[in-house]
């Protein structure tokens, strides 16, 4: 059975417009932080989002309205009494047209009220006749953080399903170091788009992925690499980390930003990969080799950098690297096995050649020879083969669009 498709959904959701068509309603409240907010409510509205925030007066006194309203595109609400001309029942309409509910930063006085279930200003009142997820992001001094009311708060409102981000570690401020930073935009993002789209399809479950080319050491200054850059490793590291996976990335290249979430090991080449990949196998339930291994090695690594004075002609010579999916597929007990093939022709053959050998449950087989596919470009063109010899072919999408098809594809396989 072989069938061409694309997931509607996957395939409107552009990472640069990941919010488009979502109306994100954002309290700001009276934190030195609210700064801060500014430059969120920017790239939610960058991203696609519809975005309408709330001030509360102290947040208003800290940075004016105006900045909100203009990076939102949309007046922005601070009293609850003031002249509305456009909505009925204003913290009734936001309440109800949000599809995600921020509160950033989140003072331990909102905090406070919202576990109370306090309703005395428009933030308050909105945030409780709200039915949309709620993501809270605390920022304030470590003591403040750290008290054990604030804590109390804190657990009260992850009980009843609100999601709470941790604050970051930091120069704070009031001049003290400490936890109680406002977290980086991007981690923000990251909580947002999980609380939005993510279906936890991997809840619970422990993901290995490689990623970028390995690099095979001639002397000091030169090696044996390949064009990969690391993009759908990664991609596919975020895809299973936006569905609650806990996901590890063994990267070959320190050059791309680590997904949300994600840990990371970094190794340079086959030997070292292999390593970082037996070692946590046994502890997994998925892994997934998208890294490009070198197939060969130098026999012999010179000390000192090989001078061309001392060579008319240099002969290097190379040895066989261990296939290190080969060895994962032969020890496999309880896990899924994906696996990749690169080829520049009869793809699907090779593919569904490696999957038995390699005793693989899955295998993406992408044509490195095609426009838009293959190694370091932003997109790729991608057939998914199946242990049970079914097998799905998909047209040219983003990395990040074919991480989540990937990501949905082994979920619905385990
Ligand atoms: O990193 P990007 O720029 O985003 O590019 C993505 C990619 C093209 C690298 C990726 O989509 C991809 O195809 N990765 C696999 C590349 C590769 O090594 O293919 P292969 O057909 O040579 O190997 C087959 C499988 O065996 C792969 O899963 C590979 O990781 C694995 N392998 C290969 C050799 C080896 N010694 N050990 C291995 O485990």
């Amino acid at each position: 059975m072989e069938r061409s498709l694309m997931n509607g959904a996957i395939e409107n959701r552009m990472q640069k417009f990941m919010f488009e068509g979502k109306h994100i309603v954002v309290g700001i409240t009276g934190g030195i932080a609210a700064y801060k907010a500014a430059e969120l409510v920017s790239q939610l509205r960058q991203r696609g989002a519809d975005v309408h925030c709330i001030m509360t007066t102290h947040a208003a006194k800290l940075v004016s309205p105006i900045t909100f309203g203009e990076l939102s595109g949309h007046d922005v609400t601070v009293d609850m009494f003031a002249n509305i001309s456009h909505w009925d029942v204003e913290h009734i309409a936001l309440a109800r047209l949000a599809d995600l509910f921020l509160i950033a930063p989140a003072t331990a006085n909102i905090i406070g009220k919202v576990a109370c279930g306090i309703a005395d200003d428009m933030l308050s009142t909105t945030v409780m006749a709200t039915k949309a997820p709620v993501l809270v992001v605390p920022a304030m001094n470590t003591n403040m953080y750290e008290n054990p009311i604030v804590q109390r708060n804190i657990q009260t409102l992850r009980e009843v399903g609100y999601t709470v981000m941790e604050p970051e570690e930091g120069h704070l401020a009031c001049n003290t170091s400490g936890k109680g930073r406002f977290p980086k935009t991007e981690a923000i993002l990251a909580a947002a788009e999980k609380l939005l789209f993510g279906r936890h399809l991997l809840r619970g479950k422990k993901v290995i992925v490689s990623a970028g080319g390995t690099q095979e050491n001639i002397d000091p200054v030169r090696y044996i690499g390949n064009r990969s850059s690391g993009r759908m490793g990664y991609a596919i590291a975020r895809a299973a980390a936006m569905e609650d996976a806990d996901v590890t990335l063994v990267s070959c290249t320190k050059e791309l930003p680590v997904p949300e979430g994600v840990s990371v090991c970094y190794v340079q080449n086959a030997r070292e990969l292999k390593k970082e990949m037996d070692a946590r196998f046994e502890d997994s339930d998925i892994a997934i080799m998208a890294a490009a291994v070198s197939d060969y090695r130098t026999k012999t690594e010179a000390k000192q950098k090989i001078k061309k004075e001392a060579h008319d002609a240099l002969q290097i010579e190379l040895e066989l690297n261990p296939d290190i999916l080969y060895g994962l597929g032969q020890k496999k007990t309880h896990q899924f096995l994906v696996g990749f093939a690169a080829e520049t022709n009869d793809v699907i053959e090779h593919g569904k050649e490696k999957l038995v050998r390699k005793n693989l449950d899955m295998l993406v087989a992408n044509d490195v020879s095609q426009k838009g596919a293959g190694f370091n470009v932003e997109t790729n063109i991608a057939s998914i083969l199946y242990r049970d010899h079914t097998m799905e072919q998909f047209p040219i999408m983003t990395k990040e669009e074919l991480g989540r098809v990937i990501v949905e594809k082994i979920a619905e396989r385990l």
